[in-house]
C-alpha cells in the first residue's frame, strides 16, 4: 500500500496536496512519501523476522541522500554497486558494518575505499576480482569479508534485461568455480570467505525462481560441506505497477523461511524496488495536446531523461491526472504521453485512456520511486528535475532542480579552440 491517495478529487501524498508541491517547484519533479517508504522496508523486517536478517536496500534503485538516510535511520543496511554509491552511504551516515557491494567490474581505489571505510561484505563476482581484493587488502593491511556470488542459472520470469540469475548472464560465478575457490582459501590469506550470495533478477512476481536459487544453492552447499556462516540472497521483489500479483512479504517469506531457518546460516536480503518503488511519482505538466490524422499525443514536461523505464524496458506505468474535473462531461480519449526529446523512443505511456487535458495540467507518473531519477541524465542537455519528500504534513526539497550551469559542471573549451 503506498500513501498517495485521491481526495476530493486531488492527489495527495500522505497530507500534502501534490498541486501545492507544484506551487513550490517546477514541474517535472519526482515525489516521493517518507511513511511509505519505511512502512515497505518495515514490511519486510516483520514478515523475515524469526531469523532477524538484515535488510540493505539496494540504492541503485533510489540513491536520493535523505531516501537513504530515512531507511538507514531506521535501521536498514545499504547494498552499493560503486564508489559513488559508497560516498553516497557514507554521507547517509551508515553504518560500515551494514555495507554489501555488489557488482562485476569493481576498480581498486573503489576497493580500497570500501576497505577503509571497513564496509560488511564484498559480494565477489570473478576470480580475477578474488585477487585483486586480495591485493588491495594486503597493501592496506586489512582483512576483507566476502561472499561468493553464485549464478544458479534459473530463468525468472522477466524482463531480459533485468534477468541476472541465468547461466548467460554475466553475473556471479558457476557452482564448480565456487567449488574451487572454497578448496582454495588458503590463496587468499587477507580475505575471509564467509558467505555467498544471489541475485537472480529484478520484478520477479513468485516466489517460485526464488525458492529454486535457494535450494539449490543450500544443497550444493550441504553436498560439499561448505563452511559458511552468510547467505545474501538478493532483492528482485516484484510489485505492482498495473494488474501484476506481486507475492506479498508475508508470503514470500513463508515459502522461504523454513529452508533458510534450516540452513542455520545468518541472511542478508538486498531489496530495492520492493521498498522505493510505489514510494515515489514523477509529476509532470502538459505542455501542448495534439492530434494527427493517427493519433493524439499529450506533450509533457517530462522525458524519456527523466524516467527512462518505458522506452528501455517498455516498462508500464500508470498515469493519472493530479486534479480530475468531478464536473466534466467529457468522456477520456486514447492518447500517447510523450516528452519533448527529439526520439520516438521518447514517450512516459502508450495508448492510454485520459480523461481530456488542457495545457497546463499535471499528471502523476506512478510508481516511478525505483530506478526513476536515479537512472535519469542529461540527454537533450535537460537539467534534471527535483526531488522532494513528504513526510506527514511537511514536505522537504531534496534535490532542487538542475541548472543550466549545472549541465555543463566539469566542461572546458580548449584554448586552441577559442
Ligand atoms: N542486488 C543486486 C546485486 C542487484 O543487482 C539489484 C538490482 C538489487 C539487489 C535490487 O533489485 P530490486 O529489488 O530492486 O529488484 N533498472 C531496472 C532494474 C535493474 C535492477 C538491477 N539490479 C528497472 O528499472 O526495472
Amino acid at each position: 500500500m503506498h500513501r498517495f491517495t485521491f481526495r476530493n478529487n486531488e492527489l495527495y501524498c500522505e497530507q500534502v496536496r501534490v498541486a501545492d508541491v507544484a506551487e513550490r517547484i517546477p514541474t517535472p519533479f519526482y515525489l516521493y512519501s517518507y511513511s511509505t517508504l519505511v512502512d515497505h522496508y518495515r514490511k519486510l523486517k516483520n514478515a523475515f523476522s524469526p531469523i532477524k536478517p538484515l535488510i540493505c536496500f539496494s540504492i541503485k534503485s533510489n540513491s536520493n541522500l535523505a531516501v537513504v538516510r530515512a531507511l538507514v535511520k531506521n535501521g536498514a543496511g545499504v547494498d552499493i554497486v560503486s564508489g559513488g554509491e559508497l560516498y553516497r552511504a557514507r554521507l547517509a551516515g551508515t553504518d560500515p558494518k551494514k555495507i554489501v557491494y555488489a557488482g562485476v567490474g569493481k576498480k581498486s581505489h573503489e576497493i580500497a575505499e570500501a576497505l577503509r571505510y571497513g564496509i560488511f561484505f564484498f559480494n565477489v563476482e570473478s576470480e580475477d576480482e578474488l585477487d585483486e581484493i586480495q591485493r588491495v587488502a594486503a597493501s592496506l593491511g586489512r582483512t576483507a569479508n566476502i561472499a561468493l556470488r553464485i549464478n544458479p542459472d534459473v530463468i525468472p520470469k522477466t524482463h531480459s534485461y533485468i534477468a541476472t540469475g541465468k547461466g548467460e548472464t554475466k553475473f556471479g560465478l558457476d557452482f564448480e568455480t565456487v567449488h574451487r575457490i572454497f578448496n582454495n582459501r588458503w590463496k587468499y590469506p587477507n580475505l575471509k570467505i564467509r558467505g555467498v550470495h544471489i541475485h537472480i533478477g529484478s520484478q520477479i512476481l513468485d516466489a517460485a525462481p526464488f525458492e529454486k536459487a535457494i535450494r539449490k544453492v543450500l544443497d550444493f552447499i550441504r553436498a560439499n560441506g561448505i563452511d559458511i556462516d552468510y547467505f545474501n540472497i538478493g532483492g528482485g521483489l516484484g510489485i505492482i505497477y498495473s494488474i501484476e500479483h506481486p507475492q506479498t512479504a508475508r508470503s514470500f517469506a513463508k515459502k522461504i523461511l523454513p529452508m533458510l531457518k534450516r540452513s542455520g546460516l545468518k541472511i542478508i536480503l538486498e531489496p530495492g524496488r520492493f521498498i522505493s518503488g510505489n514510494s515515489g511519482i514523477f509529476v509532470t505538466s502538459v505542455v501542448y495536446t495534439k492530434r494527427t490524422p493517427r493519433k493524439k499525443f499529450v506533450i509533457v514536461d517530462g522525458a524519456m531523461n527523466d524516467l527512462i523505464r518505458p522506452s528501455l524496458y517498455e516498462a508500464y506505468h500508470k498515469i493519472i491526472p493530479v486534479k480530475v474535473d468531478a464536473t466534466s462531461s467529457k468522456t477520456s480519449e486514447r492518447v500517447d504521453v510523450v516528452g519533448p526529446i527529439c526520439e520516438s523512443g521518447d514517450f512516459l505511456g502508450k495508448e492510454r485512456f485520459l480523461p481530456q487535458v488542457r495545457r497546463g495540467d499535471m499528471l502523476a507518473v506512478m510508481g516511478a520511486g525505483a530506478y526513476g531519477f536515479s537512472m535519469s541524465s542529461n540527454y537533450n542537455s535537460r537539467p534534471r528535475s527535483a526531488e522532494a519528500m513528504v513526510m506527514g504534513k511537511n514536505l522537504y526539497i531534496i534535490r532542487r532542480r538542475e541548472s543550466y550551469k549545472d549541465l555543463i559542471r566539469g566542461e572546458s573549451i580548449p584554448k586552441v579552440l577559442k
